[in-house]
């Protein structure tokens, strides 16, 4: 039987990935105050890898201390976040997966509430506990209409952010991580730049496009110079912004190309965020987003561009996914709430194409409990449930 383009291996530079499957990076907004994540996340990771995600990004890990979304936001901007990391990568690494951090500053976006308390700007709450802190941006206009309205960066304070997601790639190599993602999306701030939307500067960064897309370029430049030549870099890109006179596929194309060239390997293919919350709200659209709506994007680029792509937004259905890769659309797959619906979905997503009928895909401590449980549902016959090898590997058992 061929084995189902979803868990077929692929290698970027040196890091072989062991499937197509991976865990989209998420905020869980558990970290503590101080950026610093805990077991909590490693037992949140830690699960992914056992079911064999064949790489596992991390959340956002902010690039400095300002850069946070919330007060629960993890962090990269201190030498003091290393060890915890780590310990997260390490232990992704001994179940067969690839350990993937995801780095990146939220810009406009920043200081505000958690979702499930409102994604409120913190300003104005009037909140002793977490107060709000001044935010920054590529310009001086609020995100969106009721989000604060941030400082824009000066020259100088540009280049010093630049440097900045140059040491933060250089924490996640001594961490352990062997791909890294830069978040340029979501209206976030690297896409404040990116995006004739919201990029009013008049200095080199502003103005054209070749102008609006160098903040990008130089931080792959700059991410490049710490980040081992061996090891892969990915850009997760808001392909378009779904408003009049915003960035449009063939802008993004572009841009892939100069990122290529600055050394970026992969395409992360998202959507959205620019006036609004990102695509997944669907607010611009006015529709609700469908399975696979970003998958053209990452077609697109794969083709045009001649870069991998990673394709992401209401992936669920295991034959979907494997189609994505079978048709080549893109070369990975990303899942984010449906992964926090199944943790286990690639056991499952294997089983299922693989016609894996004795659970020979799962680990085998839990695997072998299933495979037996399985004979006894399927059977009123003790003699079918004999338990040990022998019973399992009998033909027709099943
Ligand atoms: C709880 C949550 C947190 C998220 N945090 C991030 C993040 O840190 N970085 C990022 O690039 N995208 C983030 N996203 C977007 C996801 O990575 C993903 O692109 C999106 O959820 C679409 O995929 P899905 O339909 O499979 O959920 C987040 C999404 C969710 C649901």
């Amino acid at each position: 039987m061929t084995v189902p383009s979803l868990i077929q291996p692929l290698k970027l530079r040196d890091v072989e990935f062991p499937n197509r499957i991976v865990l989209s990076p998420m905020q869980m907004y558990a970290a503590q105050a101080d950026g610093k994540m805990t077991d909590w996340h490693m037992v949140h990771y830690g699960k992914y890898a056992y079911a064999k995600f064949g790489t596992i990004f991390t959340e956002i890990l902010c690039v400095e201390k300002r850069g946070r979304s919330t007060y629960a936001d993890a962090g990269i901007w201190n030498d003091n976040h290393i060890k915890k990391l780590q310990k997260i990568a390490s232990f992704i690494r001994s179940q067969g997966s690839v350990p993937a951090a995801q780095i990146g500053h939220c810009g406009p976006k920043s200081a505000r509430q958690r979702p499930y308390d409102g994604l409120q700007p913190l300003k104005n709450r009037n909140n002793d506990i977490e107060p709000a802190w001044e935010i920054i941006s590529c310009s001086g206009v609020a995100a969106a209409p009721g989000y604060d309205t941030p400082t824009p960066l000066t020259n100088a304070n540009v280049k010093l952010l630049i440097k900045k997601f140059g040491n933060a790639a250089r924490r996640c190599h001594l961490a352990g991580f062997d791909v890294l993602d830069v978040h340029a999306a979501h209206g976030y701030l690297i896409h404040s730049f990116l995006s004739p939307l919201s990029n009013f500067r008049a200095d080199q960064y502003g103005g054209t496009q070749f102008n609006r897309n160098r903040f990008a370029i130089e931080i792959a430049q700059e991410i490049r110079k710490y980040w081992p030549e061996n090891k892969p870099l990915f850009f997760r890109l808001s392909c378009i912004d779904r408003f009049p006179g915003g960035l449009k596929l063939e802008d993004t194309i572009e841009l892939a190309k100069d990122l290529k060239k600055a050394g970026v390997d992969l395409i992360d293919c998202s959507s959205g965020g620019i006036k609004g919350p990102n695509s997944l709200f669907s607010l611009a659209s006015q529709k609700p987003p469908t399975p696979g709506f970003q998958v053209p994007f990452a077609e697109q680029i794969k083709q045009k561009a001649n870069i991998a792509t990673m394709a992401v937004g209401m992936i669920s259905e295991p034959q979907h996914a494997n189609r994505v890769i079978e048709s080549d659309q893109a070369d990975l797959v990303a899942l984010g709430r449906e992964a926090l619906m199944n943790p286990n979905w690639p056991l499952h997503a294997m089983r299922e194409l693989t016609e894996d009928k004795n659970f020979d895909s799962w680990p085998p401590n839990s695997g072998w409990w299933l495979e037996v449980r399985q004979r006894m549902l399927n059977s009123s016959d003790p003699n079918d449930w004999k338990v040990g090898l022998a019973a399992k590997n009998t033909p027709g058992a099943n």
